[in-house]
């Protein structure tokens, strides 16, 4: 569906209890026609909090000393892909800091390894890497790849994102586009309520999912993090009044139920950081309006305090085993279904599909 970006203001400042109960069944059935009732999990392995930039919103910048930093080993990934086969999960997501200390010759091995010794789809959520770097993990067969552009306002990404030291700054558009023509299945997203966005910024966001074509799209509150500078004076880089978007858990579910309506085939999961808004609640509510997709945390227990993106992260406490169970719970409880196999985006196999028809029509000329 298109909607023009006047309507996406209109309905991104709804308050009414009654229009909003209509988005969100809109958005509920159009995830039911064209991505059905099963929910996808994708097992999250936060590998490494090692981060070399410093985001103004982020707990792993690197300017935040109080953080005690890890890296797993390649054994210790392994663990905890043997539990995602032991699960059944169809995916495993690597999430990592921009970790310096990663090689890339240790990671396409790690990639091939798991797709060797498992049927799952391999998703990377690694931060910037130069085009020809993204080459090899591509060709290790990684399948997906995660990368938010966080705002489409190029002047706020800037101000929150500053570029890795000694390195030029990076369009992440640009990357967006060359994981495209790379082959992976290509994810992003943006936070929701960042001190300075606009309304109007949000409603670009979500007319850029649906330019991007996006495979996958996660959206987020913004939580402020205390040992952040956005997180300390918040006051200082907020827009005025009347414009600041709020990082609400209304707004997340109208975001989630819009990118919903924008961007039908697309896979897009209830986050973490929703469901930290809300534990009781939200990520059901989430796969109510829009959603599809659960991230189960697979790290290891011990080091889940340290993967603190912001405070109070959901799960924190919990071992692999419990969010599986917590998970499939609260699916059942809604009436789905645990999703079966990769759980592949409709939106990537249709464009398969037509790369197949124009090669067997003769070269794509
Ligand atoms: N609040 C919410 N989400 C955050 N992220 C980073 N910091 C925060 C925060 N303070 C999100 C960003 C990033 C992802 C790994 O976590 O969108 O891409
Ligand atoms: Fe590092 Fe990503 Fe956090 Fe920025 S958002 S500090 S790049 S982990
Ligand atoms: Fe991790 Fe609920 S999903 S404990």
């Amino acid at each position: 569906m298109t909607l023009p970006k006047q309507q996406i203001l209109d309905w991104l400042t709804e308050q009414r209890p009654r229009r909003l109960d209509e988005l969100w069944a809109l958005a509920d059935q159009t995830r039911r026609e064209h991505v059905g009732d099963a929910v996808h999990l994708r097992g999250l392995i936060e590998f490494s909090n090692i981060c070399q930039r410093n985001c103004l919103y982020c707990g792993l910048r690197t300017g935040n000393a109080k953080l005690s930093r890890y890296r797993l080993t390649e054994d210790e990934i392994m663990d905890c892909v043997g539990q995602a086969v032991a699960f059944n999960y169809g995916t495993v997501v690597l999430q990592s800091g921009e970790d310096p200390g990663i090689d890339l010759d240790w990671l396409c091995a790690l990639v091939r390894r798991i797709k060797s010794e498992t049927d799952m789809a391999v998703t990377l959520s690694v931060g910037e890497w130069e085009d020809d770097a993204l080459q090899h993990m591509r060709d290790a067969g990684a399948d997906r790849y995660l990368l938010r552009f966080e705002t489409s306002n190029a002047k706020l990404f800037d101000r929150i994102h500053p570029p890795a030291p000694g390195q030029p700054k990076r369009d992440r558009m640009e990357i967006l586009r060359t994981l495209r023509r790379l082959g992976f299945e290509v994810g992003s997203g943006v936070m929701i309520g960042i001190p300075g966005q606009t309304w109007s910024d949000l409603a670009d966001d979500l007319l850029a999912f649906a330019e991007l074509d996006l495979d996958m799209i996660g959206v987020g509150p913004y939580i402020p993090h205390p040992d952040t500078p956005l997180g300390k004076y918040l006051e200082h880089y907020m827009a005025s009044e009347d414009l600041q978007v709020p990082a609400t858990e209304l707004m997340t579910y109208k975001v989630l139920a819009l990118t919903r309506l924008l961007c039908p085939d697309t896979n897009i999961p209830a986050t973490t950081a929703l469901a930290t808004l809300n534990t009781k609640s939200g990520r059901e509510l989430g796969l109510q309006r829009g959603a599809n997709i659960i991230m189960p945390n697979l790290s290891p227990t011990e080091h889940r305090g340290a993967y603190e993106i912001y405070p109070d992260k959901a799960c924190i406490k919990d071992s692999a085993g419990q969010c599986l169970l917590c998970v499939t719970g609260r699916v059942a409880m809604i009436g789905r279904s645990v999703g079966k196999g990769r759980g592949d985006s409709p939106n990537a196999q249709q464009r398969r599909d037509a790369d197949s028809a124009i090669e067997s029509i003769g070269g794509d000329s």
